[in-house]
């Protein structure tokens, strides 16, 4: 759109690189060949040591068919030093795939490219849009915090929507005429201006457009919410059986699951099995002997999961009745309480009852 905001943040942004760029040996061409190899190279390797990896990569293989026709042996050897060797494994079979079945010729667009072996989304997208204009941003942690920055956006940097929100904005920023070089704007502007930590938002040419800027918050964004700790429990519950009918106890206090119904619980430390003293807390009765113990169920709730045990047991010959925290249900009218989805995944799985959730 002409002379809207986008408009005069991408022509600033282009200005700034004309000024600033680095002057990078990929950047000097646009074949894919040669910006396929820079972009494998700069996947875990800093700029700074990209550069003479990649000289001495495409000095040793210049062009695609030099690298299919190599051994894996002699790229593994030009490699070695650069670390993380699937990547170099990977840059072989492609070379081989593309020499044999796709007629020597460097795919186009990002759906194509993402089908070669060592080739994600990212990368895909700078060889698209830097050796063949197409129209695609490259998004990574630079531009995340830039475009975080400019538009003052405080989710997590992690979150779904924060993504969504960059994406729409960056293809909105995109300069259509030369994405490629534009992508590779905003990588310098990311590397060299626009800083994690403290950027450099006095010499900055969108200082005046950057919400985080004018707010103060240039050191706070993008955010990183704390994540809390999933805490694992471990629950012991007892299935206890007599003449048809079933215990239950409702769930009460500051905790999961309020007023829900449960069996008896003996909730016990990581690694601990519970004994007949753990029942009887649970349950008034003593010299409880489980006959069945069920697999461990997994289930996760938002900080915490759950690790559930159910024992199957009948009321020792002679035993009282269980106290009156426990409520005594004919086993085909559980499914009338209401009960966490656990419970309900156990009911259904064992034949306890015949379970159906009602309601
Ligand atoms: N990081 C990934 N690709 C890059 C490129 N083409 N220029 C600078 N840094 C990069």
């Amino acid at each position: 759109m002409k002379g809207s905001v986008s408009e005069t943040i991408r022509s600033k942004i282009k200005a700034w690189y004309r000024k600033n760029r680095r002057d990078l040996p990929w950047r000097k061409t646009s074949d894919p060949y040669h910006i396929w190899v820079s972009e494998i190279i700069l996947q875990q390797t800093r700029v700074s040591q990209g550069i003479s990896h990649y000289l001495k990569f495409v000095s040793r293989f210049p062009d695609l068919k030099t690298l299919a026709a190599a051994t894996e042996e002699d790229v593994l050897k030009t490699w070695q030093g650069m670390g993380y060797y699937t990547r170099a494994r990977n840059l072989y079979k492609t070379a081989v795939l593309i020499t044999n079945s796709y007629n020597g010729i460097f795919p186009g667009t990002p759906e194509e490219l993402v089908k070669l072996p060592g080739i994600g989304s990212y990368t895909a997208a700078a060889i698209a849009s830097i050796a063949y204009r197409y129209p695609v941003p490259t998004i990574d942690a630079n531009v995340i915090r830039i475009i975080a920055r400019l538009y003052g956006m405080q989710q997590d940097i992690h979150s779904v929507g924060l993504k969504k929100k960059i994406e729409t904005l960056t293809m909105e920023l995109l300069d259509q005429e030369n994405p490629g070089e534009f992508n590779q704007a905003m990588m310098d502007f990311g590397s060299l201006q626009c800083t994690p930590g403290v950027p450099g938002c006095s010499s900055c040419p969108l200082n005046q457009y950057c919400k985080a800027h004018l707010t103060g918050m240039e050191d706070k964004i993008p955010m990183r919410k704390e994540k809390k700790k999933l805490q694992h429990r471990y629950f012991h519950y007892l299935v206890l059986t007599d003449h048809g009918h079933v215990w239950l106890h409702k769930r009460t206090g500051n905790d999961i699951w309020h007023s829900l119904y449960e069996f008896p619980l003996a909730e016990m430390p990581a690694g601990k099995q519970p004994d007949a003293e753990s029942w009887y807390k649970a349950t008034g009765i003593s010299d409880i002997q489980p006959e069945k113990i069920s697999k461990t169920y997994r289930h996760t709730l938002s900080h915490q999961m759950i690790h559930a045990t159910f024992y199957q047991a009948t009321i020792p010959p002679g035993n009282k009745q269980p106290g009156d925290e426990l409520v005594r249900v004919p086993v085909q009218s559980i499914g009338t309480y209401p009960l966490p989805v656990l419970i309900a995944r156990y009911l259904a799985d064992s034949g306890t009852a015949d379970y159906r959730q009602k309601g």
